[in-house]
């Protein structure tokens, strides 16, 4: 079976490097917090622009609780957010006792459709947590507009948008913090869980590393309760080595999924959008097709790995239905999710592979 993802060809391609900096931390018997999360946090700070800030947490989950702790919100705050993003999303939010509710997404982008915010907006929302999904930056101009308007913070969840560029502008900097995870199968991911907080100033950081750490000050006082969200020595060393390769890396995804929808382009499929515009970090590339369970069963039975991202929206799992406000109206949401379809994507997928697939696909119409 051809994987939709495969973590162990990123350890293949860079092992020399990775297990020297394994080798690095196991030798230095400091193992949570030390010399390589300083440095992974300097160096994805700069990946992304001057004078900012990065802080190292344990996941991509605990990062969205942590950057709404960090900006005051507090029970029964409202956040809204798409329901067609990873649950985790909305678990981070309800983790930092927030409430999440549901905005539509648009149909091209499959991001947040900024119309629909609007339409959610209430006396109890504090904040936007756009989703940039697959890859796809969301429309961060209109939502910084409509944040503006109604004094709302505005929190970007990048987890699936490592180095994802609008106008030459990285996503996760046009927040005052913004979270990402660093899970195995991410665009930079690590070979266990961790994540990182991208901040807009030094005091947001300085808040986050209070809060990541039961609330401590130097002296190791609690000043504000906190969480226990470190990132380990050896998922820091580990993410220094991939990050090196990150751009690198997006732009090998970027020449597969020009090979698929080429090679698709007649079909009637629709295929990710693409804007001139944006750089797409392709973590997922998902497609729409009326017959999509057929031709999942297809695929599967060629051993090509294709996938839902995912089987179902969050607002349609038992734990959220019917009861997080705006699930009840999602007409884009809900016909995205009948429609999609996730192909194998990842950097080092090799060409004979990818005609495979092309093959596979084609031959099923
Ligand atoms: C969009 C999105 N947000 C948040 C997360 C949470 O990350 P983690 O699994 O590291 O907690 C993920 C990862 O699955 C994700 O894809």
């Amino acid at each position: 079976m051809i994987p939709f993802s495969d973590p162990s060809a990123s350890y293949q391609a860079h092992k020399s490097e990775i297990d020297l900096a394994i080798k690095r931390v196991l030798d230095s018997g400091w193992y949570v917090l030390g010399s390589e999360v300083d440095a992974f946090e300097k160096e994805f700070a700069s990946f992304h622009g001057k004078d900012l800030h990065a802080v190292g947490v344990a996941n991509g989950t605990d990062a969205i609780a942590l950057c709404l702790r960090c900006l005051g919100l507090e029970a029964g705050d409202e956040v809204i957010t798409p329901s067609h993003t990873a649950v985790a999303t909305v678990a981070g939010i309800e983790q930092a006792y927030c409430t999440p509710v549901f905005a539509d997404i648009e149909p091209i982008s499959k991001c947040i459709d900024p119309k629909s915010i609007v339409k959610r907006i209430s006396a109890k929302t504090r904040a936007i947590m756009p989703v940039h999904i697959y890859g796809q930056p969301s429309a961060m101009k209109s939502i910084l507009e409509i944040a503006e308007y109604h004094h709302l913070e505005v929190i970007e969840d990048c987890s699936q948008a490592h180095g994802s560029e609008i106008d030459g502008q990285k996503v996760g900097t046009f927040a005052k913090l913004s979270a990402y995870s660093c899970y195995p199968t991410k665009n930079l991911g690590g070979t266990g869980d961790g994540g990182v907080i991208l901040c807009q100033s030094q005091e947001f950081a300085d808040k986050i590393k209070s809060l990541r750490q039961y609330g401590w000050n130097e002296k190791r006082e609690s000043t504000i309760p906190g969480f226990n969200s470190r990132l380990d020595e050896l998922q820091a060393a580990i993410l220094r080595v991939k990050l090196r390769y990150l751009s690198d890396d997006n732009k090998k995804r970027r020449t597969i999924a020009k090979m698929y929808s080429q090679a698709f382009n007649h079909l009637p499929i629709t295929l990710p959008s693409q804007n001139t515009n944006e750089v797409h970090a392709m973590h997922l590339y998902v497609i729409e097709c009326e017959q999509r369970d057929e031709l999942l069963e297809s695929l599967r039975s060629k051993k090509v790995g294709a996938s839902l991202h995912y089987p179902l929206a969050v607002h349609q799992h038992a734990a959220y239905a019917n009861r997080i406000r705006g699930g009840d109206d999602l007409p884009m949401t809900e016909s995205f999710y009948n429609k999609n379809l996730t192909l194998p994507m990842y950097p080092e997928l090799p060409n004979e592979k990818v005609e495979e697939i092309i093959t596979s696909v084609k031959s099923w119409f």
